[in-house]
Protein backbone atom coordinates (compact mmCIF):
# COMPACT_ATOMS: atom_id res chain seq x y z
CA UNK A 1 0.00 0.00 0.00
CA UNK A 2 1.07 3.75 -0.96
CA UNK A 3 1.27 5.80 2.26
CA UNK A 4 4.12 8.12 0.80
CA UNK A 5 4.27 10.89 -1.95
CA UNK A 6 6.12 9.93 -5.14
CA UNK A 7 7.25 13.39 -7.16
CA UNK A 8 9.19 13.06 -10.25
CA UNK A 9 11.76 15.70 -11.92
CA UNK A 10 11.75 15.92 -15.76
CA UNK A 11 13.01 17.45 -18.23
CA UNK A 12 15.60 18.08 -21.17
CA UNK A 13 19.65 16.93 -20.68
CA UNK A 14 21.19 20.12 -18.98
CA UNK A 15 18.16 21.32 -16.91
CA UNK A 16 18.99 20.87 -13.96
CA UNK A 17 17.07 18.05 -12.46
CA UNK A 18 19.47 16.26 -10.23
CA UNK A 19 20.67 19.93 -8.97
CA UNK A 20 16.60 20.89 -8.06
CA UNK A 21 15.77 17.55 -6.45
CA UNK A 22 18.42 17.22 -4.23
CA UNK A 23 18.27 20.89 -2.97
CA UNK A 24 14.71 20.35 -2.51
CA UNK A 25 15.19 16.96 -0.47
CA UNK A 26 17.01 19.15 1.57
CA UNK A 27 14.51 21.19 2.45
CA UNK A 28 12.22 18.63 2.84
CA UNK A 29 14.23 16.49 5.51
CA UNK A 30 14.97 20.30 7.13
CA UNK A 31 11.03 20.36 7.86
CA UNK A 32 11.45 16.42 9.29
CA UNK A 33 10.07 14.56 6.12
CA UNK A 34 11.48 11.43 5.19
CA UNK A 35 13.09 11.66 1.99
CA UNK A 36 14.75 9.85 -0.93
CA UNK A 37 17.08 10.65 -3.80
CA UNK A 38 16.77 8.60 -6.62
CA UNK A 39 17.19 8.53 -10.01
CA UNK A 40 16.39 6.75 -13.40
CA UNK A 41 17.88 4.49 -15.32
CA UNK A 42 19.46 2.75 -12.56
CA UNK A 43 19.02 3.40 -8.84
CA UNK A 44 19.51 -0.62 -7.82
CA UNK A 45 21.57 -2.63 -9.00
CA UNK A 46 19.79 -4.25 -11.49
CA UNK A 47 18.79 -1.66 -12.89
CA UNK A 48 22.11 0.30 -12.64
CA UNK A 49 23.24 -2.99 -15.27
CA UNK A 50 20.15 -1.92 -17.72
CA UNK A 51 21.77 2.02 -17.65
CA UNK A 52 25.18 0.66 -18.36
CA UNK A 53 23.82 -0.57 -21.93
CA UNK A 54 21.60 1.99 -22.50
CA UNK A 55 24.00 4.82 -22.21
CA UNK A 56 27.29 2.91 -23.54
CA UNK A 57 28.38 5.19 -26.27
CA UNK A 58 29.46 2.39 -28.13
CA UNK A 59 25.97 0.98 -28.61
CA UNK A 60 25.18 3.29 -31.30
CA UNK A 61 23.31 0.86 -33.59
CA UNK A 62 20.64 0.04 -30.44
CA UNK A 63 17.58 -0.29 -32.08
CA UNK A 64 15.07 2.09 -30.77
CA UNK A 65 12.09 -0.24 -29.86
CA UNK A 66 15.31 -2.02 -28.07
CA UNK A 67 15.94 1.20 -26.19
CA UNK A 68 12.06 1.79 -25.12
CA UNK A 69 12.20 -1.32 -23.51
CA UNK A 70 15.41 -1.63 -21.93
CA UNK A 71 14.21 1.96 -20.39
CA UNK A 72 10.80 0.37 -19.10
CA UNK A 73 12.56 -2.53 -17.79
CA UNK A 74 15.12 -0.82 -15.94
CA UNK A 75 12.18 1.31 -14.25
CA UNK A 76 9.92 -1.89 -13.63
CA UNK A 77 13.36 -3.16 -11.00
CA UNK A 78 13.81 0.35 -9.66
CA UNK A 79 10.32 0.57 -9.02
CA UNK A 80 10.03 -2.69 -7.09
CA UNK A 81 13.67 -2.60 -5.36
CA UNK A 82 13.55 1.08 -4.72
CA UNK A 83 10.26 3.50 -5.29
CA UNK A 84 7.65 0.90 -4.10
CA UNK A 85 8.99 0.12 -0.75
CA UNK A 86 9.75 3.67 0.42
CA UNK A 87 6.23 4.49 -0.43
CA UNK A 88 4.98 1.75 1.57
CA UNK A 89 6.87 3.10 4.37
CA UNK A 90 5.62 6.22 4.21
CA UNK A 91 8.49 8.24 2.79
CA UNK A 92 8.73 10.74 -0.01
CA UNK A 93 10.48 9.80 -2.91
CA UNK A 94 11.79 12.45 -5.44
CA UNK A 95 13.07 10.76 -8.32
CA UNK A 96 15.03 12.22 -11.26
CA UNK A 97 13.39 11.45 -14.23
CA UNK A 98 10.48 8.47 -14.77
CA UNK A 99 7.79 7.74 -17.05
CA UNK A 100 7.74 10.91 -18.99
CA UNK A 101 11.09 10.38 -20.11
CA UNK A 102 10.66 7.71 -22.35
CA UNK A 103 7.66 9.40 -23.50
CA UNK A 104 9.52 12.37 -24.60
CA UNK A 105 12.90 10.99 -25.34
CA UNK A 106 11.54 7.52 -26.69
CA UNK A 107 8.10 8.46 -27.96
CA UNK A 108 8.64 11.47 -29.10
CA UNK A 109 12.46 12.14 -29.48
CA UNK A 110 12.69 8.60 -31.25
CA UNK A 111 9.37 8.61 -33.29
CA UNK A 112 7.94 5.85 -31.40
CA UNK A 113 5.15 7.31 -30.61
CA UNK A 114 3.88 8.41 -27.06
CA UNK A 115 0.69 5.90 -26.58
CA UNK A 116 3.03 2.66 -27.82
CA UNK A 117 5.66 3.90 -25.56
CA UNK A 118 2.67 4.49 -22.82
CA UNK A 119 1.47 1.23 -23.78
CA UNK A 120 4.66 -0.51 -23.24
CA UNK A 121 5.21 1.04 -19.69
CA UNK A 122 1.78 0.15 -18.43
CA UNK A 123 3.19 -3.07 -18.28
CA UNK A 124 6.45 -1.98 -16.47
CA UNK A 125 4.74 0.61 -13.91
CA UNK A 126 1.05 -0.84 -13.37
CA UNK A 127 -0.62 1.92 -11.91
CA UNK A 128 2.07 3.37 -10.06
CA UNK A 129 1.79 6.86 -11.27
CA UNK A 130 3.57 10.08 -10.07
CA UNK A 131 1.91 12.12 -7.40
CA UNK A 132 3.10 15.43 -9.23
CA UNK A 133 5.78 15.81 -12.06
CA UNK A 134 8.14 18.86 -11.95
CA UNK A 135 8.64 19.44 -15.76
CA UNK A 136 12.30 21.82 -15.48
CA UNK A 137 12.54 23.71 -18.99
CA UNK A 138 15.53 25.46 -20.36
CA UNK A 139 16.49 26.43 -23.72
CA UNK A 140 18.50 24.98 -25.55
CA UNK A 141 21.30 26.88 -25.16
CA UNK A 142 21.13 26.89 -21.71
CA UNK A 143 21.08 23.54 -21.22
CA UNK A 144 23.96 22.77 -23.85
CA UNK A 145 25.71 24.90 -21.67
CA UNK A 146 25.32 23.41 -18.65
CA UNK A 147 26.12 20.49 -20.28
CA UNK A 148 29.23 21.68 -21.03
CA UNK A 149 30.28 22.74 -18.02
CA UNK A 150 29.89 19.37 -16.63
CA UNK A 151 32.72 17.28 -15.53
CA UNK A 152 31.55 13.79 -16.58
CA UNK A 153 32.07 12.51 -19.96
CA UNK A 154 28.60 13.03 -22.43
CA UNK A 155 26.89 9.46 -22.61
CA UNK A 156 25.22 8.23 -25.67
CA UNK A 157 21.76 10.28 -25.47
CA UNK A 158 23.52 12.95 -24.43
CA UNK A 159 25.31 13.23 -27.66
CA UNK A 160 22.61 13.01 -29.94
CA UNK A 161 22.22 16.17 -32.03
CA UNK A 162 20.40 19.66 -31.63
CA UNK A 163 17.08 18.32 -33.63
CA UNK A 164 17.04 15.13 -31.50
CA UNK A 165 17.32 17.42 -28.01
CA UNK A 166 14.49 19.71 -29.84
CA UNK A 167 11.75 17.19 -30.35
CA UNK A 168 12.72 15.96 -26.68
CA UNK A 169 11.45 19.43 -25.46
CA UNK A 170 8.37 19.73 -27.79
CA UNK A 171 7.74 16.48 -26.45
CA UNK A 172 7.63 17.69 -23.08
CA UNK A 173 5.14 20.09 -24.08
CA UNK A 174 2.77 17.86 -25.69
CA UNK A 175 3.08 15.81 -22.22
CA UNK A 176 2.15 18.79 -20.11
CA UNK A 177 -0.79 19.71 -22.43
CA UNK A 178 -2.22 15.99 -22.53
CA UNK A 179 -1.41 15.93 -18.39
CA UNK A 180 -1.73 19.47 -16.86
CA UNK A 181 -3.24 18.01 -13.43
CA UNK A 182 -0.09 16.02 -12.77
CA UNK A 183 2.36 17.79 -14.80
CA UNK A 184 3.54 21.58 -13.93
CA UNK A 185 6.33 22.86 -15.92
CA UNK A 186 8.76 25.59 -13.76
CA UNK A 187 11.11 27.81 -15.63
CA UNK A 188 14.54 26.28 -14.72
CA UNK A 189 16.57 29.32 -16.26
CA UNK A 190 16.78 31.21 -12.94
CA UNK A 191 19.25 30.72 -10.01
CA UNK A 192 19.42 27.18 -7.82
CA UNK A 193 17.50 29.03 -5.06
CA UNK A 194 14.79 30.37 -7.21
CA UNK A 195 14.24 27.58 -9.11
CA UNK A 196 14.07 24.82 -6.10
CA UNK A 197 11.50 27.38 -4.32
CA UNK A 198 8.93 27.32 -7.23
CA UNK A 199 9.28 23.59 -6.93
CA UNK A 200 9.33 23.56 -3.25
CA UNK A 201 5.72 25.10 -3.60
CA UNK A 202 4.61 22.53 -5.96
CA UNK A 203 5.78 19.37 -3.56
CA UNK A 204 4.31 21.42 -0.69
CA UNK A 205 0.74 21.66 -2.22
CA UNK A 206 0.87 17.82 -2.93
CA UNK A 207 2.34 16.71 0.44
CA UNK A 208 0.34 19.57 2.87
CA UNK A 209 -2.64 19.60 0.34
P1 LIG B 1 21.74 10.75 -17.14
O1 LIG B 1 23.22 10.87 -17.19
O2 LIG B 1 21.12 10.21 -15.91
O3 LIG B 1 21.11 12.13 -17.57
P2 LIG B 1 20.41 13.28 -16.74
O4 LIG B 1 21.33 13.64 -15.62
O5 LIG B 1 20.24 14.35 -17.76
O6 LIG B 1 19.09 12.72 -16.29
O7 LIG B 1 21.31 9.89 -18.41
C1 LIG B 1 20.02 9.53 -18.60
C2 LIG B 1 19.74 9.62 -20.08
O8 LIG B 1 18.74 8.68 -20.43
C3 LIG B 1 19.21 10.99 -20.48
O9 LIG B 1 19.84 11.42 -21.64
C4 LIG B 1 17.76 10.75 -20.80
C5 LIG B 1 17.69 9.30 -21.15
N1 LIG B 1 16.42 8.64 -20.84
C6 LIG B 1 15.60 8.22 -21.87
O10 LIG B 1 15.89 8.44 -23.05
N2 LIG B 1 14.44 7.55 -21.56
C7 LIG B 1 14.09 7.28 -20.28
O11 LIG B 1 13.02 6.65 -20.03
C8 LIG B 1 14.95 7.71 -19.23
C9 LIG B 1 14.61 7.42 -17.79
C10 LIG B 1 16.11 8.40 -19.56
Amino acid sequence: MKKGFFITFEGNDGAGKTTIAKACMDQLKEQGHEVIYTREPGGSRIAEQIRGILLDNENTDMDARTEAILYAAARRQHLVDIVAPALAQGKIVLCDRFLDSSLAYQGVGRGLGINEVEELNRFAIHDLMPDKTIFLAVSNEIAQQRMGARSEALNRLDNEKADFHEKVRAGYEKLLQRDPQRIVKIDASGSVDHVSATAMKEIEKVIYG
